[in-house]
């Protein structure tokens, strides 16, 4: 069974893995070089209460993560939070990032935010449609705001907001 948890410092070689994968890959993170361990505690170090890890485990094996983090770091925008989500690849397609998405929407209404937004590259056809299935809604979209793979790629933003 899949269960939706708080992610601990010992997830981190795993939510490293899948993200590096995710950077090699794919067009969803506009990161383009592999994280290290050191990186990746910084970033597991700069996610206070505020800004909570999750990782899908899957009877011990983590096979995906969620996170929100500062939109802005600019105190006005902290009614805002910015959101990210990852399955490993032989674990797509069978509900892990709907539970992610909507254990990340339990955590936002708790933390009392009032707006969700993701940055949705080009290419990821999956992850547009499970938002938009949760109510986000195309707030903007920018044309050709980066270069992966040799490709300039638009960047929709999507937004929610909670009651
Ligand atoms: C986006 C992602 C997290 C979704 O996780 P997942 O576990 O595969 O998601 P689910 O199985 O819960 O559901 C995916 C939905 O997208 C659909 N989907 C899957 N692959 C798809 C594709 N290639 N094109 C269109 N829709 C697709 C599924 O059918 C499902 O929709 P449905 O429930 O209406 O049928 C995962 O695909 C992933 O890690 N992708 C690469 C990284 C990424 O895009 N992250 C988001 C950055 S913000």
């Amino acid at each position: 069974v899949l269960h939706i948890r708080p992610a601990i410092r010992d997830d981190l070689p795993a939510i490293t893995a899948i993200y590096n994968e995710a950077i090699r890959t794919t067009t969803a993170t506009f990161d383009t070089e592999p994280k290290t361990h050191e990186e990746q505690q910084r970033w597991f170090d700069r996610h206070g209460t505020q800004h909570p890890i999750l990782v899908a485990d899957d009877e011990g094996e983590v096979v995906g993560w969620a996170c929100l983090s500062p939109w802005s770091d600019r105190p006005a925008y902290d009614v805002t939070a910015a959101f990210s989500f990852y399955v490993a690849e032989p674990h797509r397609g069978r509900g892990v990032g709907t539970q992610l998405l909507e254990a990340l929407l339990a955590e936002s209404r708790r933390l009392e935010y009032r707006s969700l937004i993701g940055c949705i590259a080009e290419g990821s056809e999956a992850s547009l449609r499970l938002v938009e299935r949760h109510g986000f809604v195309q707030a903007g979209q920018l044309r050709e705001a980066g270069r992966k793979f040799g490709r300039l790629l638009d960047v929709r933003l999507l937004q929610l907001l909670l009651d």
